[in-house]
Order: structure tokens, then C-alpha cells, then sequence
């Protein structure tokens, strides 16, 4: 439910589960770990592409799956942290295409891009309160380096819905085009053509010490982890299942 494509020293990850808006689950987070657990040596891999399908860049954490591990797992031990472990530590230039719905992860790993293409009808939106929960992926430090604190409050804690335009504004995404996926492509391919080297010293000086995210990444989980079980989270969790059943 990951496919994953090479062309001219891309990988294309796809998220591949579209009659489900492409929910992330364990297996499909599974699967991101791996590619991104192995980019950093992989010397064919120069840039990675990151994308959906029309309509839904993806509809975030599966809420089942949620449900299905809430309490009962050690949240460190999960597929979702192993991948977010990987982002964080990602040194290959990363793009993203997002056309549609970009909710929860789909929001907060935009912030680990180097560069975001959205479609017009892009909806970027992370209801981690409104789910009883908190900011996940690095994304309560990342969220007010990047955008400011007033404008990652109004995302990440507030739940407010970024149009493409205005995450453009907030310097989530670089630009809005028609046909993101193309641009988005055709930028990780100019990516991956210059100076393979000089590119990954490059983004190491800009990103700098990727340190105090790694420690954010496990600081966010823990608290993640004790809200999944809280009463709020588990009610919000039912009002979706519920509403979804009828
Ligand atoms: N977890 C589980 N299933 C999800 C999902 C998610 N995060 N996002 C979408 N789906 C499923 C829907 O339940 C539905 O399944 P069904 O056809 O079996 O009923 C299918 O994907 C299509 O979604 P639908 O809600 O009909 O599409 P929509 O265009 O009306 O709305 C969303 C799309 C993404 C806005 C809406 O599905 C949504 O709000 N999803 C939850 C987002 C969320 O809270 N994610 C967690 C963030 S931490």
C-alpha cells in the first residue's frame, strides 16, 4: 500500500490506498521506515518524491488501527514512531506532491520537505486536539521554526484548515500548481541531477543538528501515547467510527 518507484536517481513513494483516502496503517507505515531507514546509504536514491493520488495525499493515521493499539502496545515499539525516528534523522532531499486531503501526518511530515507543491484543492489540516491528542512528528518544534508560533497554534492546536494558498503564505508549501505531482516530479528530478554530494552538504548546513527533533520525536510519542487512552481521545475516535458506520 506503499508502491515505490526509481527514475533517474528518484524514489517515488506513493501512498496507495485510495478508497480510504490513503489512511496510514501499520503495514504502510512499515514500509516508510524501511525507505527511509535505508535512503541515507542508498547511493541510487538521490531525492525522494512523496505523493498520493488524486483528491487525497492522505487522510492521516488510520483511526482503526488507533483504536486497535491504544494501551495495549508500547508506543515506541510502533511502526508509526520507527518511521518518524527515520524522517527525522532523513539526510536525501525530500519532496512531497499534495493534491486533496493532507490531514494529521499528512500535515506534519510536510514539514520535514524541502520543498512542497499542493494543488489548488488542497486541504492541509491537523485535528490532534480535537482527537484529544497532540502534535506528532517532530511537529510542535518544527511548526513555529517554520511558520511562527501564532500560525503553527492556528494548525497544530486550534485544528484550523490550511487552504494550499495559505499554507503557501505560511511558508508550509513553495508553491500552488495545477498538476502538483508533475511539478513536484519534475523539481526532485533537477534535484537529483546536480552534485549528489555538495547537494547533501548543502541541506545537512541548512537543516543543521538534527538533535533536539529526534529528542522531540520521542518527547511527542510519550505524551501521544498516555492521550490515546484518555476518555476525550477514545470519544472522539468512537464519533468517527460511528459516523462512518452510517
Ligand atoms: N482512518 C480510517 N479511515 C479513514 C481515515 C482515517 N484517518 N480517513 C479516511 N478514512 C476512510 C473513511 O472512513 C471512508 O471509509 P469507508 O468508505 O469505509 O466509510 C473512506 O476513507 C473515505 O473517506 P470519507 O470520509 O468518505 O471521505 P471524505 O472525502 O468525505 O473525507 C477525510 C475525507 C479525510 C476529510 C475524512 O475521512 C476524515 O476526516 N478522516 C479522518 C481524518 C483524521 O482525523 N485523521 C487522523 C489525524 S491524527
Amino acid at each position: 500500500m506503499i508502491s515505490q518507484s526509481l527514475e533517474s536517481g528518484v524514489r517515488i513513494l506513493r501512498f496507495d490506498r485510495p478508497e480510504k483516502k490513503n489512511a496510514l496503517t501499520g503495514e504502510m507505515y512499515t514500509a516508510l521506515a524501511e525507505a527511509f531507514e535505508t535512503v541515507n546509504d542508498d547511493e541510487s536514491v538521490r531525492c525522494q518524491l512523496i505523493c498520493g493520488h488524486p483528491g487525497a495525499f492522505t487522510g492521516g493515521n488510520d483511526i482503526s488501527d488507533f483504536l486497535s493499539y491504544a494501551g495495549k502496545v508500547e508506543m515506541s515499539e510502533t511502526p508509526v514512531v520507527r518511521f518518524l525516528r527515520a524522517l527525522a534523522r532523513n539526510e536525501k532531499p525530500l519532496v512531497a506532491a499534495v493534491d486533496g486531503v493532507a490531514i494529521g501526518i499528512g500535515t506534519t511530515l510536510l514539514m520535514h520537505c524541502d520543498m512542497v507543491f499542493a494543488a489548488p484543492n488542497a486541504i492541509i489540516r491537523s485535528p490532534f486536539v480535537d482527537l484529544g491528542l497532540v502534535p506528532e512528528a517532530g511537529s510542535s518544534l518544527l511548526g513555529p521554526m517554520l511558520m511562527g508560533h501564532a500560525r503553527a497554534f492556528e494548525l497544530l492546536c486550534l485544528g484550523k484548515t490550511f487552504s494550499a494558498e495559505k499554507a503557501e503564505k505560511a511558508g508550509l508549501v513553495n508553491e500552488v500548481v495545477d498538476d502538483a505531482e508533475a511539478v513536484a516530479k519534475a523539481c526532485a528530478l533537477e534535484i537529483a541531477a546536480k552534485p549528489s554530494e555538495a547537494m547533501r552538504l548543502s541541506r545537512k548546513l541548512l537543516w543543521g543538528d538534527t538533535k533536539p527533533l529526534e529528542q522531540r520525536v520521542e518527547e511527542e510519542a510519550e505524551i501521544f501515547a498516555s492521550r490515546l487512552t484518555a476518555p476525550e481521545t477514545i470519544a472522539a475516535f468512537q464519533a468517527f467510527m460511528t459516523k462512518k458506520a452510517k
